[in-house]
């Protein structure tokens, strides 16, 4: 098989309704998959919903339906909103399918069968909310130290996986693996986490009963993350792999939200090594929106809605703003302004008015027809110059992830088409007979600098690459990068159609 690229969501809880920190993850994970499918890889592309666990059970309970008719529910909420978002995942995986529970006992046979999961007694402070155990020590004034709400004490025979016997060749590995844990702050905080030794793992519970049985002793069901971490595999098949899935793909880059890095950048790999299983090839903590300043939560009831905004601002706006506003890796606030303010000035002015501006004008002068180009002049190479220059740094920051430096560096592109429209004057060529040649050139300029950054520009927004490409008579839904990026790729004399606003300016009061 030709290159293949493995990247994954985290899989949802399905106790809460999507909302724009989830649809952040599944678009930074939609993007690059766009991005490397462009650039010839075989991708696979993962999300799904994580099924169950106490949480479940008791919301459940509480609107009077099974755990199992409430993901059901739930269930087509994300997948609907990851249609509207345009996300092309390539599976959707629910941990309450059987191909999921297969793979998870089968791992938990695996790992028993090793020596590495042992039956003992677990006595420790339990956060129902966060289903996590926590040691006295680790408690905030008696409180969780995640969300600070009340825990419980609680003995129960549980399972326990040999997590300690594992510190050190994780040690090893993150420090042999530099990119392995990102950004660079949070690989920190996991290494100092490790440094200080790993304890082993409980991961059974017999206090509730929706979740999957332990083999062999079914009083037991296995705890959430151990269920759930392994969707990263169950969904490429494994262990059978009929279709050479698990072989093709795996390791996976997983991209994630910071409050969750200990699971997949500790417990994860231990399991993984246990099962004697190579690591993920990356993992990447982003971090998390605020709304207006505030945290976002049902309380305060500020959750943002991402199909509100999507019918109100257009969907491609949407991808927009939250890949561009933030560095991926940092903490963001989403307000109203701010998303406006990108809006009028990013999509309406510098790309929208590019694209209108320079169709115009091949209509205006040329009929338009596109002119064939004579040879560059230092202006022209300039610009030319500036295009390979960054197609080269947007293949290396999308690689680290670097989404918002991306979004940049596709910007000063189209500034420098907009300034290269300032500098040539296309208007006052127009009025001279003889510099009718360096206008068709000035035009073939623009429209050539205009295809390029469609096709960049695709991935976070594929209906406006679409649309651009389209005006362009170019193919817009099989993009090929390695083919179509270099300098030159219109064909003169096609006829360029006029174009619609892309973004109509939004009025602020
Ligand atoms: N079910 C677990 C993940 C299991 S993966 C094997 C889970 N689910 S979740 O639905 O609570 O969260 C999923 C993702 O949404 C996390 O990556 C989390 O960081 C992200 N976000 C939830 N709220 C967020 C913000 N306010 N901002 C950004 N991302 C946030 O955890």
């Amino acid at each position: 098989m030709s290159k293949t690229y493995y990247v994954t969501t985290p899989i949802y809880y399905v106790n809460d309704v999507p909302h724009i920190g989830h649809a952040y993850t599944t678009l930074a994970c939609d993007v690059i998959s766009r991005y490397k499918r462009a650039r010839g890889y075989n991708v696979e592309f993962l999300t799904g919903t994580d099924e169950h666990g106490q949480k479940v059970e008791a919301a459940a309970k509480a609107n009077g339906e099974t755990p199992l008719e409430l993901a059901d529910r739930v269930v087509k909420r994300f997948q609907a909103l990851w249609t509207k978002l345009n996300i092309s995942n390539t599976d959707f995986i629910r941990t309450t399918q059987e191909r999921h529970k297969y793979t998870v006992q089968e791992q938990f046979k695996s790992i028993e069968a090793k020596g590495d999961i042992y039956l003992g007694e677990y006595e420790d402070w339990y956060c129902t909310p966060c289903e996590t155990f926590w040691t006295e020590t680790q408690l905030l004034d008696g409180n969780c130290p995640d969300c600070g709400r009340a825990t419980t004490k609680l003995k129960e025979e549980s399972y326990f996986f040999r997590m300690s016997k594992y510190s050190d060749q994780l040690l090893q590995h993150i420090k042999d693996n530099p990119d392995f844990i990102q950004p660079k702050s949070r690989r920190n905080e996991i290494l100092s986490f490790i440094s200080e030794g790993l304890r082993d793992l409980s991961i059974s519970r017999t206090t509730f009963a929706w979740g999957i049985p332990v083999p062999g002793n079914e009083k037991h069901v296995i705890y959430v993350w151990f269920d759930a971490l392994h969707n990263y595999i169950s969904g490429l098949g494994y262990p059978e792999d009929k279709d050479g899935k698990f072989a093709n793909y795996w390791p996976a880059t997983h991209i994630i939200g910071k409050d969750i890095l200990r699971f997949h950048a500790v417990y994860w790999p231990t399991f993984l090594m246990a099962a004697g299983l190579p690591l993920p090839e990356k993992v990447f903590a982003h971090g998390w929106w605020t709304v207006e300043g505030q945290k976002m939560s049902k309380s305060l009831r500020n959750v943002v809605e991402p199909n509100m905004l999507i019918d109100k601002y257009s969907v491609d706006a949407i991808r927009y703003f939250l890949l561009r506003e933030v560095p991926f890796g940092l903490d963001g606030d989403f307000s109203h302004s701010a998303l406006v303010n990108r809006i009028n000035s990013d999509l309406a002015n510098d790309l929208g008015n590019l694209v209108s501006r320079s169709t115009a004008m091949v209509g205006k002068y040329f009929d338009g027809i596109l002119p064939t180009p004579i040879a560059a002049d230092s202006t022209d190479q300039a610009l030319i110059d500036l295009f390979a220059t960054n197609i080269t740094k947007v293949d290396k920051l999308l690689d680290e992830l670097a989404f918002n430096k991306t979004l940049n560096t596709i910007w000063e592109l189209i500034s420098a088409g907009n300034k290269y429209i300032d500098e040539t004057a296309p208007w006052t060529l127009a009025k001279d007979p003889e510099q009718r040649e360096r206008l068709g050139s000035v035009m073939y300029n623009l429209l050539e600098s205009i295809r390029i950054i469609a096709l960049l520009v695709a991935p976070f927004m594929p209906e406006t690459g679409s649309k651009i490409l389209q005006i362009l008579q170019q193919d817009g839904d099989n993009l090929s990068l390695d083919e179509q990026d270099q300098w030159g790729g219109l064909k003169p004399g096609i006829k360029i159609e006029k174009a619609t606003p892309l973004f109509p300016r939004i009025e602020t009061e």
